[in-house]
């Protein structure tokens, strides 16, 4: 049965940037938080190595700033970047307040790793399990606070624009909602909307991503009828576990921080033929030395060894990937672990400002979702939960001051079912899902020419006619609107990818291997964009 649910703010997503958001505007306005999976799904949950920030006095807000712009291959937005760097040291001490633990110190000062392309010790973590000590601080809070409603299993669709109803004023007004245990689509209202939904690494066959991540609230957006900005910019993190049965599971940049070497199956180091800061360059230089020495070599994957270590050393700095690895019969204290790249994250998304507005009025982005400009073309390790916790804060300080000015929105159709039916070939979406990912990783990856880039952008256009008669015909499930999703995202990932004619950061092209001395964004604009039921 269809219903209709009203609130002040819908926030899409549970992570880091929806729950930070939630939690600043609840004493001010009723805010419904959605996840598609539990409230841990998504990226937060599984981050590792930690948030980074200027904490330390050695340390300083212009370091970080040269660090992160030199990591992002001067593409980086300068006002974005400052706005970050400048509030890490808050929204750390933010996190804090929240109950995290960070790892400390015998002193009781905060513990400060460091990880590739940054010049000083200046990321804080809880051991290697950073995301999940957030995730848990920050979920207990939301479920304390009796404005904020939690709805779990519960998939966004699309969004609701006054536009897409034929009404004057563009708007958004909310979204069209899948609960997954009534099996029911629901209406949603609320005069502002927050896309918090993380990234689109699932369009890869191989990614350290577990669930979520197929570009849902890029897609969404999109539809809806907003830009979206440097899609070309996936990040692959070098160092993924190799094993026939580990699937998805990260090695942290922070045991290359703590002094992890990278060999060759010979026990030989290769990184100083790369780049000087050897294991410790940016992550888009150790990527592809890595890809490139395993095609040369011919090779399944190469090894991370911090065996050299003191064993306690290695035990209590990194307690989650010590049992991990041990399940699979390597104890890294002794043996070097076989790793792999794999697609980690997505630098580019729906376009926003500072304060999270996109180009729809009342509709916001947050977190991996959006694009700032902070990442430029590769983003540096550990800023990724700074920003989420940063500009969902800077989002909800500009909602709260415009909450008087917008009315509970009254009335949306519901969603319409009568011309459709059960699906009864769920194959085709797991089929389709896998040749996507697929192509993807194969044409699409580290390294790409304009060759590849034409037969995916083919693929992918067969692929979403079949996606999008399936789409018409039959109820949709959360699979199905997942692989709506990802077809798009990929879309905007060749098509962004095809227009860039130089290789810079993590966009590298055989084809243009030189950089260019003029940078500029690669922003998509959707014209008359049509794939709606
Ligand atoms: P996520 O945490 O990914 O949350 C997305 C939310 O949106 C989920 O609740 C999901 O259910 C929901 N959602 C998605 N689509 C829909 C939909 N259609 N309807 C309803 N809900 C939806 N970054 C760092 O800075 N430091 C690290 O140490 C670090 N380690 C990492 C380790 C791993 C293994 C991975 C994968 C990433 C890591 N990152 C790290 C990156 C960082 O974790 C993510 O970029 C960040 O957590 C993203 O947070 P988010 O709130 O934007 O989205
Ligand atoms: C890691 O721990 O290597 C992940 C850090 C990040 O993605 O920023």
């Amino acid at each position: 049965m269809s219903k209709e649910h009203h609130f002040d703010v819908l926030v899409i997503g549970s992570g880091a940037a929806g729950l930070t958001l939630a939690l600043q505007l609840a004493s001010h306005a009723r805010v419904a938080v959605l996840s598609k999976g539990g409230l841990t799904a998504g990226s937060t949950y599984r981050a590792q190595g930690g948030v980074a920030g200027v904490l330390d006095d050695q340390d300083s807000c212009q370091a970080h700033i040269n660090d992160t712009v030199n990591a992002g291959a001067n593409l980086c937005r300068q006002d974005a970047v400052e706005f970050t760097v400048e509030n890490s040291a808050q929204a750390i001490r933010w996190l804090i307040d929240q109950g995290v633990p960070f790892t400390r110190e015998t002193d009781g000062q905060l513990h400060l790793t460091k990880e590739g392309g940054h010049s000083h010790r200046r990321i804080v973590h809880a051991a290697d399990a950073t995301g999940k000590a957030v995730s848990e601080a920050l979920i207990n809070q939301a479920k304390r606070h009796t404005n904020i409603e939690l709805h779990s299993h519960c998939t966004a669709i699309d969004l609701i624009t006054r536009r897409k109803l034929g009404l004057p004023n563009n708007r958004c007004i909310g979204a069209y909602v899948l609960e997954q245990k009534s099996g029911h689509v629901q209406t949603y209202l609320a005069p502002f909307v927050v896309l918090a939904t993380g990234g689109a690494s699932k369009a890869y066959l191989y990614t350290s991503n577990t669930d979520g991540s197929s570009g849902d609230g890029i897609a969404m957006a999109w539809r809806a009828g907003s830009r979206v900005a440097n899609m070309e910019f996936n990040q692959f993190h070098p160092t993924c576990l190799y094993h026939p049965q580990a699937k998805s599971f990260l090695i942290s940049e922070a045991v290359r921080g703590e002094g992890g070497r990278l060999l060759l199956p010979d026990g030989s180091r290769f990184m100083q033929h790369f780049d000087k800061r050897e294991e410790l360059a940016p992550r888009d230089i150790v990527a592809r030395a890595i890809d490139h020495e395993m095609k040369r070599l011919g090779c399944d994957c190469l090894y991370l060894d911090i065996s050299h270590k003191p064993a306690e050393f290695v035990r209590s700095h990194f307690p989650t990937i010590y049992s991990k690895c041990l399940e699979y019969g390597i104890d890294i204290t002794q043996d070097p672990i076989p790793v792999v790249p794999a697609a980690h994250y997505t630098c580019g998304g729906v376009m926003t400002d500072t304060h999270g507005k996109t180009d729809i009025p009342g509709l916001y982005a947050v977190g991996e979702t959006a694009f700032t400009g902070l990442h430029g073309a590769n983003r540096l390790a550990s800023n990724s939960l700074l920003e989420c916790i940063v500009f969902a804060r800077a989002a909800a300080a500009e909602i709260t001051s415009q909450l008087d000015d917008h009315q509970a929105i009254a009335k949306a159709p519901f969603w319409d079912e009568s011309q459709v039916t059960d699906s009864d070939e769920d194959v085709v979406i797991s089929h389709n899902w896998d040749e996507l990912r697929r192509f993807m990783w194969d044409y699409v990856g580290i390294v790409r020419t304009d060759k590849r880039l034409q037969r995916a952008l083919n693929r992918v256009t067969l692929l979403q006619q079949e996606i999008c008669d399936y789409y018409s015909n039959y109820k949709v499930s959360k699979d199905l609107i997942e692989l709506r999703n990802l077809s798009v995202v990929a879309e905007l990932i060749i098509r962004s990818a095809m227009l860039r004619k130089e290789s810079r950061g993590l966009h590298y092209t055989l084809n243009y291997p030189e950089v260019h001395q003029e940078q500029c964004d690669t922003v998509l604009t959707p014209i008359n964009y049509q794939w709606h039921r």
